[in-house]
């Protein structure tokens, strides 16, 4: 079975665990990490914006919430050709306003994902999956969503435990 790691990540300022802090790494970053060391024959893809968000915690909220209430869907600064090979997909990613960044939904629009099972991994700062199981479900009618898992963004250090579980699955 061939398996693709696909995370966005965003480091910089954040908010996290009660104050604004300033991530070297973030925190979807660290969860692929970990993931890849645990799965080493999987790919890994990075979903990168071709204009990424500031640095800055309050623009970058506002940012991604003008994009949200448009619908955005910004180009990436590549994109896989195809995802034909893989049987499973790990997709990784923060909650932004209560679901997956803009640019999850441009790479989860770029390709056909029947057949293939995906297992979503989210940080958050509270809302859990938010609204993107739903979504991810819409988006992706024919494909096996499975259960996943939601951590907070804080705790990414300590998920290794839930991470070794999902990769057995
Ligand atoms: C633009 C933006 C919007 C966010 N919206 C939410 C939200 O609606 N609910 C929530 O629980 N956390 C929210 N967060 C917190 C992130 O989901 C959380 O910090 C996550 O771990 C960030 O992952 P990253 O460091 O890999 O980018 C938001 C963070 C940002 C930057």
């Amino acid at each position: 079975m061939k398996i693709l790691i696909v995370y966005f990540s965003r480091a910089g300022e954040n908010y996290s665990g009660g104050s604004i802090k300033y991530l070297e790494k973030g925190n979807n970053e660290v969860l692929a990490e970990k993931l890849k060391a645990l799965l080493p024959e999987a790919d890994v893809f990075k979903i990168e914006p071709l204009k990424p968000y500031s640095d800055s915690y309050l623009i970058c909220i506002d940012e991604a919430k003008e994009d949200l209430r448009k619908n955005a869907r910004p180009a990436l600064k590549e994109n896989l050709k195809s995802v034909d090979e893989y049987d499973k997909i790990f997709l990784i990613y923060p909650i932004y306003w209560g679901t997956f960044p803009v640019h999850v939904f441009t790479f989860l629009e770029s390709f056909d994902f029947s057949g293939k099972t995906i297992v979503p991994i989210v940080s958050h700062e509270g809302s859990g999956f938010g609204s993107s199981e739903v979504d991810l479900r819409k988006l992706l009618p024919n494909s096996e969503i499975q259960e996943g898992t939601a951590i907070y963004g804080s705790r990414v250090n300590s998920a290794d435990s839930i991470l070794e579980k999902l990769a057995k699955i």
